[in-house]
């Protein structure tokens, strides 16, 4: 089992997609351990892409972060972080394909819809820094369903 930390940005937010976003990795068979909503402070969202901090795009990348709500989730399964990532598609949606959130939802590279972790170092991290020990303890009995 593998818990990933997913993020629905502030343009997936405004564009009143949460609920089709959740739904997509409720029924993938991932059971959701964490959720909250908030406005990310520039510290936060200084820390979350700090592997970006030299990067040309990063100053744009912390104002669209911090510029409205955004949804953070931690999803669990087994594989739960290159399932999500194959859930998500790759970076510029219009590469992404159909099938794919930001396949079917995204037009850009920044605007992107969504943040999932890109390894299981990288969960942990970004697990600790939005969640803390928020997470919640609990069993799906679906799963008995969605694994042999
Ligand atoms: P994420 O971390 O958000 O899940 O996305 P990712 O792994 O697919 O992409 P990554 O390379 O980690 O980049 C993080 C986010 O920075 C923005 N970005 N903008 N303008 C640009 O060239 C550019 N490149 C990346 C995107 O919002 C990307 O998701
Ligand atoms: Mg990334």
């Amino acid at each position: 089992m593998q818990t990933t930390f997913i993020m629905i940005k502030p343009d997936g937010v405004q564009r009143g997609l949460v609920g089709e976003i959740i739904n997509r990795f409720e029924q993938k068979g991932l059971r959701l351990v964490g959720l909250k909503q908030l406005i990310p402070s520039q510290e936060l969202a200084a820390a979350h892409y700090a592997v970006h901090s030299e990067r040309p795009f990063y100053q744009g990348l912390i104002k669209f972060i911090t510029s409205g709500p955004v949804v953070a989730m931690a999803w669990r399964g087994v594989e739960a972080i290159s399932v999500a990532r194959n859930l998500i598609g790759p970076t510029n949606g219009r590469e992404a394909s159909p099938g794919t959130i930001r396949g079917d939802y995204a037009m850009d590279i920044g605007h992107n819809i969504i943040h999932g972790s890109d390894a299981e170092e990288t969960a942990d991290f970004e697990l600790k820094l939005w969640f803390e020990e928020e997470l919640v303890e609990w069993e799906r009995s679906a799963e008995n369903w969605v694994y042999e």
